[in-house]
């Protein structure tokens, strides 16, 4: 059971202006999954809070999975992506690749999320848009990557016979 923690990023969100349905849609996600969700919070567009409250959640609550949604566009108070460049000790970029890849489908302004991926000690962070209809277009498609990079995070050396 893979230890979750889903982190909204919207200064609407929250002070309460605006309901958090894409931090609900992951959590729908998330239950159905049968993984656990061990944090869940909505923070306004602050780096430092961001930074405060990924460290954390790495370093403290030890989990295995953090998905961020919103604060990824081009907006000035957009700040996602370069929080989360501050605590990554290593960048995993394909998963971002990816999540722009099979977006853009469904919309060429995926072009506009600068959201990243990548690794804090064993905790894997993925930065999601903060829309619901994205989380439903993106998230089905991670899951298989997310449970494989996890086993891998944690030194799972066998060898790889998906392709
Ligand atoms: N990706 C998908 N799959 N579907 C979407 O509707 N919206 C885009 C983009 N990525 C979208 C998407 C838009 S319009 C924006 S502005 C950026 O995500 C950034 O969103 P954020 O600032 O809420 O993170």
């Amino acid at each position: 059971m893979i230890k979750v923690g889903i982190l909204t990023v919207s200064d609407k969100s929250s002070q309460g202006e605006r309901e958090d349905l894409s931090g609900k849609k992951l959590k729908d996600y998330i239950k159905k999954l049968g993984w656990c969700l061990e944090q869940y919070q909505i923070i306004p567009d602050e780096k430092e809070k961001i930074v405060e409250t990924l460290l954390n959640w790495c370093d403290r609550e030890k989990l295995e999975l953090i998905l961020t949604t919103g604060g990824t566009g081009v907006y000035p108070r957009d700040v996602t992506p370069e929080a989360t460049k501050e605590v990554l000790t290593k960048e995993v970029p394909g998963i971002s690749e990816y999540i722009r890849f099979i977006s853009y489908p469904h919309t060429p302004f995926a072009a506009l999320s600068r959201g990243v991926s990548g690794i804090r000690g064993q905790t894997l962070i993925i930065n999601l848009p903060g829309s619901p209809k994205a989380i439903e277009e993106i998230f089905p498609y991670l899951v298989e990557i997310i449970k494989h990079a996890i086993s891998k995070i944690k030194g799972d050396s066998s060898e790889c016979f998906r392709n």
